[in-house]
């Protein structure tokens, strides 16, 4: 069987935690192949939301194996609370829950390695979520990073030390020391925890499953427009976001890809710095972000908001490959009389465009869009897409045309109840 992929097309917060979920039960594997807690996966039902960081969102099944691939960079303390939460709610997650020994440790020392650059880069920061995530990729590529694996070697401590003692030595290059307080406790408490689940070589889990029949679904965190080369760089995360990743980041093979998955908000979010061309930074952004309770499911940062950019997500589908589409938190725009597409850009020279300038800096970018009439309906109790009204099936339509992809889902709130199947339409 094909692994299928899950990938946000925007710069992230799509809703792919709440589509893994929905999806999850036709799967027998679903896999995180890169990022790590810089993720916020939120997934709602039965009356309760649950925020996963590291864990794939299959997790509320039993039956379902969940994998946390070698391209993720796991952080002992925040996975040891994850894992905790979910005990608490009745989830026991350690027999259905695998890590590859290939993944790479987040240590508290890249923690504040992150807080230090993001300090020293002044007004040019990145906007990091501060978990890490940029200085243990960069060790990752550096080959001195340290992996799961290695906490079963007998030299681990040795290992650790001689890692925290170069990062001690670039803290004090940015005129700063290296105080690890608790967090050197709590880590070396989680790595003792870690040491009793199951530490496997993955890539053979996989391919294993993958020669047997089974399903696999790999769950994208981040979006494609934070991707290292093809995002907004360098306002991007560290790691490869786009499909590529999933191949690099479980040890699958390209052939082995099957259907991708490209979700995409109805209008467009972005939490960090870095340019956004349709930003909204009036009062129509401020309704957004209060109608769909824009603020980060990890560091509870307001999130930037404006128009969907049919440009960039031209270009995500086109780096991805994507067979499908996903249109999440429709229900968000209910309120507005017309809502705004954003299908040219005309940049500076005074060109017009639907592709993406080698470096795209807001003010040098000027959003073309087109007007559609809204719906003014609320979506969050509609069941069947037979009952859409009009004009959102017109916005549907339009996208389409404009993206040549069908919109197989339509998700009109944050319940797992909340989605809707579409057939595949036939695109003019
Ligand atoms: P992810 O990182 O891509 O998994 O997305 P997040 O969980 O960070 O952000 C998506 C937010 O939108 C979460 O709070 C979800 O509960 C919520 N959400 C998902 N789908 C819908 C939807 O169709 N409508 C509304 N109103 N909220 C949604
Ligand atoms: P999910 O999986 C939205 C952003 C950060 C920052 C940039 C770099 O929930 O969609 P990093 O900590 O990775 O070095 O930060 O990337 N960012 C995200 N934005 N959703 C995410 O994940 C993100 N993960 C990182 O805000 O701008
Ligand atoms: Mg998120």
């Amino acid at each position: 069987m094909a692994v299928d992929i899950l990938i946000g097309l925007q710069w992230g917060d799509e809703g792919k935690g709440k589509i893994v979920d929905v999806l999850a039960p036709t799967y027998d594997i679903v896999a995180r192949f890169q990022g790590g807690p810089n993720a916020g996966h939120t997934l709602e039902f039965e009356g309760t939301k649950h925020v996963l960081h590291q864990i794939p969102s299959g997790i509320f099944h039993a039956h379902i194996q969940n994998v946390i691939g070698n391209g993720v960079v796991l952080d002992p303390i925040v996975f040891r609370t994850e894992m905790q939460k979910l005990q608490d709610r009745g989830v026991d997650a350690t027999q259905n829950l695998f890590i590859s020994k290939k993944a790479s440790l987040i240590l508290p020392s890249h923690k504040i390695l992150d807080r230090v650059s993001e300090e020293a880069l002044g007004s040019g920061k990145i906007g990091s979520t501060l978990k890490g995530i940029g200085p243990t990729y960069q060790d990752k590529i550096g080959r001195v990073g340290m992996r799961i694996g290695d906490i079963l070697a007998d030299d681990f401590q040795d290992r650790y030390n001689k890692l925290v003692e170069r990062h001690r030595k670039t803290v004090e290059f940015y005129g700063q020391s290296l105080d690890l307080g608790e967090q050197e406790q709590a880590f070396f408490e989680a790595v003792d925890y870690l040491r009793t689940l199951k530490l496997v070589d993955s890539e053979y889990m996989i391919n294993e499953a993958l020669k047997n029949g089974k399903r696999v679904l790999a769950e994208g965190a981040q979006g494609s427009l934070l991707d290292v080369d093809f995002g907004t760089y360098p306002f991007v995360t560290s790691s490869t976001t786009l499909v590529a990743g999933a191949c690099t980041g479980l040890g699958v093979a390209p052939r082995h890809i099957g259907e991708v998955y490209g979700i995409f908000k109805a209008y467009c979010t972005r939490v960090g710095s870095g340019p956004f061309p349709t930003e909204l930074l009036d009062e129509v952004g401020d309704q957004i972000r209060k109608a769909g309770n824009e603020f980060g499911s990890t560091t509870g940062r307001p999130r930037r908001c404006g128009w969907v950019d049919l440009p960039s997500l031209k270009y995500s589908i086109m780096l991805n490959g994507v067979t499908q589409l996903n249109m999440m938190k429709a229900d968000v725009l209910t309120e507005f009389d017309t809502i705004k597409v954003c299908t040219h850009y005309k940049l500076v020279s005074g060109e017009i465009t639907d592709q993406l300038p080698h470096s795209i800096d807001t003010g040098d970018i000027e959003p073309i869009y087109e007007e559609l009439p809204g719906w003014k309906v609320e979506l969050n109790q509609i069941e069947s897409v037979d009952a859409l009204p009009e004009a959102f099936n017109n916005y549907m339509s339009f996208l389409e045309e404009h993206l040549q992809v069908p919109i197989t889902i339509a998700s009109v709130g944050p319940d797992r109840k909340s989605t809707l199947r579409r057939e595949r339409a036939r695109i003019s």
